[in-house]
């Protein structure tokens, strides 16, 4: 029996994940940030929010099957954004495209992945989705947007709640802050995980050297552990901009061909600025819990926004999915669909497109069951009535 046979949640392979990976990978992957309070928050309220069974009802016919910008997916789920993929597995980002092709889903590749866009748009046969940051010089993101239309990316999804970056204190203990600056502590940490320094780093050691940020602007395409500019490249100030405005939405609108998305709203009155600004869809975001430490659940604030802007675009939400019956919860509260961020890569930590596979197996499986307890056969028939509002 395989370590995968013996996963039979998402917990289970976490704990995978954390057996292989050295600990600053496992702790960048899977922690908030800060005092970990949004983190525990939107989990919590998954928790507390309790569903009601129907019974006597037809589910023998209960199907996944969902409708996501005007396409069909195997299930109401696309593969969020993660930056790290490419450092919890060989080309990880590019195993999780293949499990979400595998899968039916939507895979959205992050602008930090270690895996060049062309390859996952055109090879891996998912439905490519590519999340964009925005850099302070402007034009070298548009220039790779112009690179993502090229490639045949189906969605552009911009992260728009990055501010000031993240206040990630157990990265810096760690020796993982961006540029990872390995010291003696996470030297020993990575000497004593060498399943994960022979199979992930080794390769890309053969591979021509250390992985790559070879999805960002040119003269940013360094290493992982170099980070910055490259030498020469004219000086720029920051990577990030923290300069933006809405008619940057504009922008880009012009500039994008396909379906724009707004990834990290969590008011109404922003979420209606991205409807008039024409998004496609917003993703109701607090990054799961990575950013700002003081933000609410996710699916606290998710019914306000659907109430607004719901019949004008597509509300999407993410931030602690870890069980089908999350998703279920997230439908009825008026999401269309999810994002997953750690579920899936926990699977991808453990054991690359097989492990994100699994993970996506076993979302589908716990979500059916929710399904037929709730006593609804699809998902658009998901509705706030399922959900016990107390005494
Ligand atoms: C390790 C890691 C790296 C991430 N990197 C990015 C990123 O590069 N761009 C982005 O928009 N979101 C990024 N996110 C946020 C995810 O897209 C998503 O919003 C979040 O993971 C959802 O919460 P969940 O992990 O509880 O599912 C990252 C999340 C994780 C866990």
């Amino acid at each position: 029996m395989g370590r995968l046979d013996r996963c039979y949640n998402i917990a289970d392979l976490r704990d995978v994940a954390r057996r292989r990976l050295p600990k600053g990978v496992f702790e960048y992957l899977d922690k908030g940030t800060e005092d970990q309070i949004s983190l525990s928050g939107n989990r919590r309220r998954l928790d507390e929010t309790k569903l009601l069974n129907r019974v006597l009802v037809d589910v023998s016919d209960v199907r996944l099957d969902a409708n996501i910008l005007g396409q069909s997916a195997a299930m109401p789920l696309v593969i969020a954004p993660t930056g790290i993929a490419g450092l919890t597995w060989h080309e990880g980002e590019f195993e999780l495209a293949k499990a979400a092709a595998a899968a039916g889903v939507p895979f959205t590749l992050a602008t930090g992945s270690n895996t060049p866009m062309e390859k996952v748009a055109q090879e891996s046969g998912a439905r490519a989705w590519f999340q964009l940051y925005m850099w302070r010089e402007k034009e070298l993101s548009y220039d790779l947007v112009r690179r993502a239309a090229g490639a045949g990316f189906e969605a552009l999804v911009w992260t728009v709640d990055i501010g000031h970056g993240a206040n990630r204190e157990h990265n810096l203990r760690n020796g993982f802050a961006t540029p990872y600056r390995f010291n003696a502590r996470s030297a020993v940490d990575m000497l004593t995980h060498p399943e994960w320094l022979l199979t992930v780093m080794g390769r890309y050691m053969l591979g021509g050297g250390m992985p790559e940020h070879v999805n960002y602007p040119e003269q940013f395409r360094t290493s992982i552990t170099q980070g910055g500019e490259k030498k020469g490249a004219p000086k720029t100030k920051a990577m990030r901009a923290d300069k933006v405005s809405w008619e940057d939405v504009d922008r880009l609108r012009d500039i994008w061909p396909g379906k724009l998305i707004i990834k990290g709203i969590m008011r109404v009155d922003d979420a209606q600025r991205a409807v008039e600004h024409g998004a496609d869809a917003i993703v109701v975001s607090n990054h799961g819990g990575r950013n700002m430490d003081s933000a609410p659940a996710t699916i606290a604030v998710l019914p306000g926004i659907v109430a607004a802007v719901g019949d004008r675009t597509e509300v999407i939400v993410d931030s602690g999915v870890r069980r089908g019956s999350d998703i279920v919860k997230c439908l009825a509260l008026g999401a269309k669909a999810v994002l997953t961020g750690r579920a899936t890569l926990y699977g991808t930590a453990a054991g690359g497109q097989a492990g994100a596979e699994k993970a996506l197996s076993i979302l589908k499986n716990e979500m059916r069951r929710t399904m037929a307890y709730v006593g609804v056969q699809r998902p658009r028939d998901i509705n706030n009535d399922i959900i016990w509002r107390g005494d």
